[in-house]
């Protein structure tokens, strides 16, 4: 429940309007939503569409209701009193639309503005690590106010997680960037502890060969480097080539995994140092991100197996197939395997074991995996296995709660799955450094870059880069796939990340050309909307609480960027034209509307992990 939604606000208004119009119907929800522009007129900035539901539920009755927008007319003469109205009318078959007063909308963006200096004063209260981490978010953002308030306490993102030894792909590119704004979304929401967690594949048959091919090449495993096993793609690869071609290393490469499985030092050791190499190539990754990840690998869960799989045993869930152990769950024709024929666990017993630790010893109330849609079914068939248990509420929406978010592929400009040139894996942090590399040859041709720092153009080019990545992936619907194309995101026109860049730090540029105090303007500043671009501008900015909302129900963090890029619109192409800030009469007030486009604007980049830049 976000109380700062205009849209609930409104719907709390006809709730009350819709229980005298219909005393007998408690039943009926308010159907509120804002406008949508028809064949370029709006009716107003919100619609209230109970009528004609109501009018055909009492049809029959005697009522005294002529039709739809006789009743539409009650619902509007029931309305009780309130600032946030300044008008209202009926159309066509009883749609009731709402003109928002523009002094009320005016009075909630100073609200959400001043903010800052309000609420400063109750951090000093707070512990001093909280205060230091969240001033600085605080007063960069200041519209705390407007986050809603998730029911949930401890959550849980599994995401990112790739596989030792094997490539990090695009694909892992994706669930990193959409893992990391899920996160930060809850975060926003009120939910005090949200764990971003790494679901390695660090166990399998695979390390085996690699043991009995480091032993080999390294008789003196005391002596290996990270360095020495170099590129562990290729090590994989020769590895491979050795254990198909000589079945003496097969054998040996076979026993190494029983050997590591049994916790043989040596095993062990020569474990964590392949392990160690691909971690740091995932973390070069991560640093460039700026995602911070919590490692738990698939091997953590080992232990937890064999009790996971007696418990559910004792329920009488697990039975024998084929010489294997499997579980039946509803509306699956195949069962799940949990043993395997030759006694070994695989990737779906480690969901199960990791799923239990995560309920019952981490105590999460909401677990949201993000994968590619690809895996959808063996999510799907893992919940429904829980629920069967009864360790997870029959009821979906219930908490405990998992949810599985999918994505659809990264499609190079061919169409085809995204490869490098010589078709082969792309390393991210290439891919990364390529984005990087372009903003940097696009930003040194610009005059303006002539006075700046290295480190400046270090810092803008890195975030403009980085962040054009991000924003190309999270403005798609995540189940869609999604051609990855350089020139497109790194446009400076258009949906893109730089366009946005470009925008925010424009604004800032505003208000710093002012002269003004916008400290000072903002506590004593005034906001008025008498301009209809300046009210377009204030209705949208007022509008993030609710969309905000629905990118989180959904978890879609499209419908933000799609928010963001007509908020900057809206702000140049509308307002900014047509409406003069410095040196007009309205200066204190328009320079505040700028400032809370920018508020908005960074809160926006901030759920999506962007870093904006306040000079272009
Ligand atoms: N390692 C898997 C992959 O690369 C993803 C793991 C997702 N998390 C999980 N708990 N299964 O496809």
């Amino acid at each position: 429940d976000n109380p700062a939604s205009v849209k609930r606000q409104l719907a709390q208004l006809f709730d009350l309007s819709l229980r005298a119009t219909v005393p007998d119907e408690s039943d009926v929800v308010p159907l509120v939503d804002a406008c949508a522009v028809k064949g370029g007129v709006k009716f107003g900035d919100y619609q209230c569409n109970n009528a004609m539901g109501i009018w055909s539920k009492m049809k029959g009755m005697q009522t005294g209701f002529r039709g739809p927008p006789a009743i539409g007319q009650a619902i509007v003469n029931n309305l009780p009193p309130s600032e946030m109205i300044d008008s209202c009318s009926v159309a066509g078959p009883g749609f009731v639309n709402v003109v928002l007063s523009k002094k009320w909308i005016a009075q909630k963006i100073r609200n959400s503005v001043n903010l800052v200096s309000k609420s400063f004063y109750l951090f000093i209260y707070r512990a001093r690590e909280f205060l230091l981490q969240s001033l600085h978010r605080m007063l960069i953002d200041g519209i705390d106010s407007w986050a809603p308030r998730l029911p949930v306490k401890r959550a849980l993102i599994d995401f990112s997680s790739p596989n030792i030894a094997k490539e990090m792909h695009v694909g892992h590119l994706r669930s990193t960037i959409i893992g990391d704004t899920v996160a930060r979304m809850l975060e926003f929401s009120h939910v005090e502890c949200v764990i971003r967690r790494n679901h390695v594949g660090d166990w399998g048959t695979q390390f085996g060969m690699l043991i009995a091919y480091l032993f080999e090449k390294f008789p003196n495993p005391d002596d290996v480097s990270v360095a020495d096993i170099g590129d562990l793609q290729a090590f994989y690869k020769a590895s491979k080539l050795r254990f198909d071609s000589d079945p003496e290393f097969k054998l040996r490469a076979q026993q190494a995994v029983v050997r590591l499985q049994s916790g043989e030092t040596m095993y062990r050791k020569a474990w964590k140092q392949i392990c160690d190499v691909s971690r740091a190539e995932f973390d070069k990754v991560y640093q460039r991100l700026g995602v911070q990840l919590e490692e738990k690998g698939e091997s953590f869960y080992n232990p937890y197996i064999p009790g996971v799989l007696e418990k559910l045993d004792n329920l009488g869930l697990v039975e024998e197939s084929d010489g294997a152990r499997v579980v039946f769950v509803e509306g699956v024709n195949i069962p799940l395997i949990v043993v395997k024929r030759d006694g070994g666990y695989n990737y779906f017993t480690t969901d199960l074991a990791s799923l239990w630790y995560r309920l019952n010893e981490e105590k999460l109330e909401w677990i949201v995996y993000v994968t590619d849609i690809g895996q959808q079914q063996h999510f799907d068939m893992l919940f429904k296995a829980y629920r069967r248990a009864g360790w997870l509420p029959k009821d979906e929406n219930a908490y405990p709660k998992c949810t599985h978010i999918g994505f659809g592929l990264v499609l190079g400009e061919d169409g085809k799955r995204f490869r490098s040139r010589s078709s082969e894996v792309v390393r991210l942090v290439d891919l990364l450094d390529e984005a990087k590399r372009r903003c940097k040859t696009a930003i040194l041709e610009r005059d303006t870059a002539k006075d700046w720092s290295e480190e400046e153009i270090e810092n803008t080019t890195e975030a403009i880069g980085y962040g054009a990545v991000k924003y190309a992936d999270l403005k798609i619907n995540r189940l869609t796939n999604y051609t990855f194309n350089f020139d497109q995101m790194l446009n400076d026109k258009g949906n893109t990340a730089v366009y946005l860049q470009y925008a925010h730090a424009r604004i800032c540029s505003i208000i710093r050309k002012s002269g003004k105090d916008i400290e000072e303007i903002k506590r004593n500043g005034k906001v008025v909307l008498d301009h209809e671009d300046e009210r377009a501008l204030g209705l949208h900015l007022l509008q993030f609480p609710e969309v905000f909302e629905e990118a989180c129900t959904n978890l879609l963090p499209n419908l933000l960027c799609e928010y963001l890029y007509n908020l900057a619109e809206i702000f140049s192409k509308k307002f900014y034209s047509n409406c003069q800030v410095v040196g007009s009469p309205e200066e204190t007030s328009r320079l505040l509307l700028c400032e809370a486009t920018a508020v908005v604007m960074r809160k926006c980049f901030y759920l999506l992990g962007i870093v904006p830049v306040y000079k272009l």
